[in-house]
């Protein structure tokens, strides 16, 4: 076991454990490449946050596939969205024609996503579902549903497996709740 108690010690609990997320994990995994049986789906990951659950996620899927990354920031403070989003770095290659799978850290406004599904779906991809670890349904300020969720939560502020606080805990194995004197 790898002591990770120099940062444990910042959450107030653990909300989803590292034996949770892996079996989660898993069977999306397994889910996804059902679901995409015959295609070949390019996956794309949402830098930073999504990269601990993507890279788990990919290997779960026992299909052929392509990925790539894209960057994105919102403007306005550093832990929630403000609905303008900034593309830090696009993809590599253009999308036309592909079966698109937008992977994600965590669903809470929606606004990151809904731009990023309206401004692939110009690139005329054959189709875009989106995967996320962690949704927050009751913070939603538009009507998106991921077509696949890990774990639905409560409006609480977590990190941990590539959710940061300031840039700090992505490392984490299992996903915590960050006490609140963190913040100050
Ligand atoms: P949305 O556009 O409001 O859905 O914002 C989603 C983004 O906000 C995520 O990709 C995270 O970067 C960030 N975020 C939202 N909730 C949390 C949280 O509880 N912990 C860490 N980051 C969060
Ligand atoms: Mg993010």
């Amino acid at each position: 076991m790898i002591d990770f108690s120099s940062l444990t010690t910042d959450l107030e609990r653990v909300l989803i454990t590292e034996d949770a997320l892996m079996a989660r994990v898993r069977e999306l995994g397994e889910q996804i490449a059902h679901d995409y049986e015959g295609k070949r789906p390019f996956v794309i990951c949402i830098l930073k946050g999504a990269v601990v659950f993507f890279s788990d996620l990919i290997r779960a899927m026992p299909c052929a596939l392509s990925f790539d990354f894209i960057a994105t920031s919102s403007y306005g403070s550093n832990a929630y969205t403000s609905g303008v989003v900034r593309i830090l770095k696009d993809l590599d290659r253009p999308i036309e024609g592909e079966h698109v799978l937008l992977v994600e850290d965590i669903v809470d406004s929606g606004l990151t996503l809904s731009y990023l599904v309206n401004m692939l779906s110009a690139r005329k991809p054959a189709s875009i579902r989106i995967a996320a670890l962690l949704d927050k349904p009751t913070r939603r300020k538009t009507p998106l549903i991921p077509d696949y969720t890990g774990f639905e939560i409560d409006d609480l502020f977590v990190v941990g497996y590539g959710l940061d606080y300031a840039q700090k805990y992505r490392n984490l194995p299992m996903i915590g709740v960050l006490s609140p004197m963190c913040y100050m």
